[in-house]
């Protein structure tokens, strides 16, 4: 599938095409968008991207953790043409059509849980959340929530609501959906706690079920089996199945957002996997249709009890995106989910031998590939470094590899699940060069 194995950076960047194509993009995309990088990108083939200058990247955030078979996989390329030459539109909630419902079938079958489930389908991640909210709200007959710091749910006024990730997000765009309770999400590396899952599930008895938020008012929990844009964050095992037993004794729906952590990323193909959950209700969007455009929620059938007319959507569970979901599927079922857990446990045992090399590298983590690499002052204190961690990130972009950082001072990797053994060799060359250039 690919000729070039390594980044391959010819000119100054940006390049001159990019630099014009970014100076007109300058006077007319919104101010809000953050890039990081002065690239303009082409074309993508597996692990790399070309720019319009020439310049080849290694690709290890695919599109922030969307396009889960790496780009333009020949297979999904042939199933998006061939659905586009016979049905591109027709409005999924008002008409039938087979891919919408093969593909439901299917979720249903690949989400956890052994009982019977349904679908809705919406276009991206923050809809299905959106979807999830109102869900929930119609079938307990409750209206608050829980969710968590650091825990990115979408960027509509009922997800950004949930969202507890960077005040950014949030400042100007007030009054918020009420009723959302934000709580700690447990984060080993900080705690020096004996039992950190207990302590976190304190909080939400004692402080929250029995000082603030009667339990019988909460229609849901909504959690991130792995906190994604929170600094991919790997709960301690017992804490999911705590949350899982609290919100079954008090009748509250518990909502799994695996819009970044599922689709095989983490080696399973759901995370919820990892913790024996089993969630009413499961998000999901990014690495579905390897990046077309599509996100769904797969909720117990006795939970998806809203009437008819209720809830909706024109392009949701598009026909293009539903064949690229289903050829996905297969693609991660045949061998992609494996090649994840697999390739993550070489990644993370490079990067393991690095932090023992740097001082600033204080944590490294995660499942599969969904693994972060924590950016310190020092090792001892654990006090957190964003200005280092944001110059690892653009010195490695310089020299052709793209990762991104989430959290306050985390290095991010999430790359196709495609990727081999020498993309893991060649991106660990690259950050061990921008390392050694900043001392440490
Ligand atoms: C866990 C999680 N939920 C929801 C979203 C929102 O998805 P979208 O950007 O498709 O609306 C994201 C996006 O980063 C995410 O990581």
């Amino acid at each position: 599938m690919e000729t070039i194995t390594f980044p391959s950076i010819l000119t100054a960047l940006p390049g001159p095409r990019s630099a014009a194509i970014i100076e007109t993009d300058r006077g007319y995309i919104s101010p809000s968008y953050t890039r990081d990088f002065p690239m303009v990108v082409e074309s993508g083939n597996g692990m790399l991207i070309t720019d319009v200058d020439g310049n080849v990247f290694l690709d290890f955030c695919c599109g922030i953790a969307v396009c889960s078979t790496g780009h333009c996989h020949p297979e999904v390329v042939q199933a998006v043409r061939s659905q586009a030459g016979k049905l591109m539109h027709m409005s999924g909630t008002d008409f039938y059509y087979r891919v919408q419902t093969d593909l439901a079938k299917k979720l249903t079958e690949i989400t956890p849980g052994n009982f019977p489930k349904k679908v809705f389908f919406t276009n991206s991640g923050t809809e299905a959340v959106e979807a999830a909210m109102k869900l929930a709200r119609y079938h307990t007959g409750r209206t608050r929530f829980i969710a968590y710091y650091g825990a990115f749910h979408g960027r509509t006024m009922g997800a950004v609501s949930l969202t507890g990730s960077k005040v950014v997000q949030k400042k100007g765009f007030g009054p918020f959906v009420p009723g959302v309770t934000h709580i700690p999400y447990p984060d080993p590396y900080h705690s020096d706690s004996p039992d950190l899952s207990q302590e976190c599930l304190n909080f939400m008895e004692k402080n929250v079920f029995e000082k603030t938020v009667s339990p019988d008012e909460v229609a849901a929990i909504f959690i991130e089996p792995i906190q994604g844009e929170g600094g991919y964050i790997v709960p301690p095992g017992d804490y999911l199945d705590g949350v899982q037993k609290l919100a079954r004794k008090h009748g509250i729906l518990l909502v799994a957002d695996e819009i970044q952590s599922g689709m095989g990323r983490t080696g399973k193909m759901f995370a919820s996997e990892h913790f024996d959950l089993e969630p009413d209700i499961i998000c999901l969007a990014k690495g579905i249709a390897s990046g077309m455009p599509l996100g769904a929620i797969v909720a117990r059938s006795e939970v998806m009890n809203w009437p008819y007319g209720s809830h909706a959507s024109t392009f949701g569970g598009n026909p293009v995106a539903c064949a690229a979901a289903l050829k996905t599927i297969g693609l991660l079922e045949n061998s992609l989910v494996e090649n994840a857990a697999r390739m993550g446990e070489y990644l993370q045992w490079q990067l393991k031998k690095l932090q023992e090399k740097y001082s600033f590298i204080g944590d490294v983590r995660g499942k599969g590939l969904m693994v972060g690499m924590e950016i310190v002052k020092d090792k001892s204190s654990r006090e957190k470094d964003p200005e280092l961690r944001n110059r690892i990130v653009e010195k490695a972009f310089y020299k052709g590899l793209i990762i991104l950082g989430c959290g306050a001072n985390t290095v991010r990797f999430a790359p196709a699940l495609i990727v081999e053994k020498e993309h893991i060799d060649s991106c660990l060359e690259i950050l061990d060069e921008v390392c050694l250039g900043l001392g440490g």
